[in-house]
């Protein structure tokens, strides 16, 4: 099937342009001020923004977090990307069993998407534990198309220092990336048991137990650790705070590659939302939390200057019901919230409508910069001949005010009630076949494809 797409105003995160965009067998074919073919369909796009598909770097589709396993599936979840404008995910895949290999649950999850999944998709490799089995194991991987890998600092399968350091001389040997969830362990757990032992078991209390000050100490450790590893490549996932993000931009100032990453929540959304009563405060319960209003603006700031490479959501999401295991004792409540189809209209609306960024900033962060750091450049991530059809259009006119009603997954909230978005996209193409126009869904479980992801190229061996 072919598209001709005319009349619009097609943004890279290098330029924006006026013109005609012609699709054909799943790829954009042409792009020139005119194009006049014959096609099977014909878009008059006057007065909207095409941009490449959304790329969001950090999901958790059904992922099961030991009290609970989340309500969004690889179909529910990619199904509300798609109506969000968001093309490919790449998902961090959930812990396996004790011991089990890195290929086990990529097994597992690839199995899970390929039936269901309606949009592009890669994983992150999860690293479990460090043996020799392990560290020989990410080469095989790598070569699997998995080229970037997760560890935590905290939960159940948390790395020490002198396993932090090997996987990431490893993985700096392999020219992989490592992305970490940096929170301080021990911290946080001496504060959770002093808040539960003083009956302090209020949504709020989960807040003060994870302070920034243990995610800005994580960040500063593994920015010392990654520079140890011969300077490993470093990407840090769902920032949320500014004196982390302090300690990301003084290491990027000395040239050291370190990445990254926010979240919407963090943009949006402050620790005031714990001080509602009953699940209501329990909503917003993740890790890291919320933070003070004023953090926002640090975020927003890193993003216009560069040391904040990208937004993904860190989509996990749970049932009001779910939730509600956590009344009466937030240590109870299964961390996540759901994001992975609000992000770009989010990003659209508050940062360019109401001039917070560019445009082509924009796409730089909701997909292109993903498509770099993560191995999916150039077939994905640009308007450019030649790369995959993922395409979605943005009316700038088009007003929605975000209720759960209008959500597509299966999460019964949405912690953006009421939000009222200036601009929303209306139609979404994967490969070149049309997944949402005008708000109907035309696309079917299984028809996203794994994609194989590049080792880090070398100009992310050095900051920029
Ligand atoms: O609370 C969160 N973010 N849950 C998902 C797992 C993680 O930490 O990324
Ligand atoms: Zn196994
Ligand atoms: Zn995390
Ligand atoms: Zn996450």
């Amino acid at each position: 099937m072919s598209v001709l797409i005319k009349n619009a105003t097609i943004v890279n995160a290098e330029e924006s342009r006026q013109g005609d965009l012609l699709v054909a067998n799943g790829l954009i074919d042409r792009i020139a001020p005119k194009i006049d073919v014959p096609a099977d369909r014909v878009i008059d796009a006057s007065g909207n923004y095409l941009i490449p598909g959304g790329i969001d770097v950090h999901t958790h589709m059904n992922i099961d977090v030991g009290i609970a396993k989340s309500c969004d599936d690889f179909y529910s979840g990619t199904v509300a990307a798609a109506f969000g404008g968001t093309t490919t995910i790449v998902d961090h895949m959930g812990f396996g069993p004790a011991g089990c290999s890195l290929h086990h649950q990529l097994e597992v999850y690839k199995e899970w998407a390929a039936d269901q999944a309606v949009i592009d998709y890669s994983f992150h490799g999860t690293i479990q534990h460090i043996n020799d089995d392990i560290l020989d194991e990410m080469a095989s991987m790598v070569d699997d198309g998995i080229s970037s890998f997760k560890l935590y600092l905290t939960y159940g399968y948390k790395l020490g220092d002198s396993d932090v350091l090997k996987a990431l001389l490893r993985l700096n040997e392999l020219n992989a990336l490592t992305c970490v969830h940096p929170e301080n362990d021990s911290a946080v757990n001496f504060l959770r048991k002093r808040m539960l032992a003083s009956g302090q078991t209020d949504p709020i209390f989960h807040a003060l137990s994870r302070p920034a000050e243990c995610e800005a100490e994580a960040i500063s450790r593994m920015i010392n650790l990654a520079a140890l590893a011969d300077a490993a490549p470093l990407y840090i996932v769902h920032l949320s705070n500014s004196a982390g993000l302090d300690y990301i931009r003084l290491a990027q100032q000395k040239g050291q590659p370190v990445f990254a990453e926010t979240c919407p929540q963090y943009l949006f959304l402050d620790m005031q939302r714990y001080q509602q009563k009953g699940e209501e405060g329990l909503k917003y319960i993740l890790s890291p939390p919320l933070r003070e209003a004023w953090n926002q603006d640090k975020l927003w700031a890193g993003m216009n200057d560069g040391s904040i490479d990208t937004v993904a959501t860190d989509h996990c999401t749970f049932t009001l019901e779910q939730k509600r295991m956590g009344l009466g004792d937030f240590t109870k409540c299964p961390n996540g919230l759901p994001g992975v189809e609000t992000r770009l209209p989010l990003m659209f609306s508050e940062g360019v409508m109401k001039g917070r960024m560019s445009i082509n900033r924009f796409v730089e962060l909701v997909s292109a910069k993903p498509a770099k750091m993560f191995g999916m450049y150039p077939q994905k991530g640009v308007i450019r001949e030649g790369a995959d059809a993922d395409l979605v259009l943005i009316d700038p006119a088009k007003e929605v005010t975000i209720t759960k009603e209008k959500q597509h997954g299966n999460c019964d909230y949405t912690p953006y009630e009421g939000f009222k978005l200036q601009g929303y996209p209306v139609l979404t193409m994967l490969r070149g076949s049309i997944l949402v126009e005008n708000d109907q869904f035309h696309g079917e479980a299984g028809q996203g494809r794994f994609i194989r992801r590049k080792q880090l190229d070398e100009k992310f061996r050095l900051r920029r």
